[in-house]
């Protein structure tokens, strides 16, 4: 299955009731294997966890560590952009030239490499001093 069809399929298992917005992602890794994520809200925390969160907890726990590849899909007017918390944590695991696809579920496409998405990131580089 492809990577855009494994985010829509796992974006309707997202469990969404206080922003009644459905988030899938998917993502490859180094390794070739794919692992995905849904956003998964609570009432303490409406926003919950993102969907990117998700697919990386997955990889992580898959003990992957590199991810090649991003695909993100909701039931938006235009593509999805993941947030800021998540910009980071997928440049944690994600070369600069890695791309995200940007999805809404009628098929609307923009991809964007991770540098473009975060640009000027704090990267480990910063940490050279401590
Ligand atoms: N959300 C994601 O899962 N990924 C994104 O890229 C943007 C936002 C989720 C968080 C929350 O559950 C809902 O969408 C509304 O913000």
């Amino acid at each position: 299955m492809a990577l855009k069809d494994k985010a829509l399929s796992v974006r309707e298992k997202a469990y969404a009731p206080y922003s009644n917005f459905k988030v899938g992602a998917a993502l490859t890794a180094e390794n070739g294997e794919t692992f995905v994520g849904c956003n998964v809200e609570n009432v303490a925390y409406p926003e919950g966890t993102c969907a990117e969160a998700g697919a990386i907890a997955a990889m992580i726990a898959a003990g992957q560590t590199r991810l090649t590849e991003v695909y993100v899909v909701a039931d938006a007017p235009k593509p999805v952009s993941p947030c800021g918390g998540c910009r980071q944590k997928l440049i944690e695991f994600g070369e600069g030239d890695v791309v995200v696809t940007m999805a809404t579920v009628d098929g609307v496409e923009q991809r964007m490499t991770l540098s473009d998405l975060m640009p000027g990131a704090f990267t480990e580089a910063h940490l050279e001093n401590t």
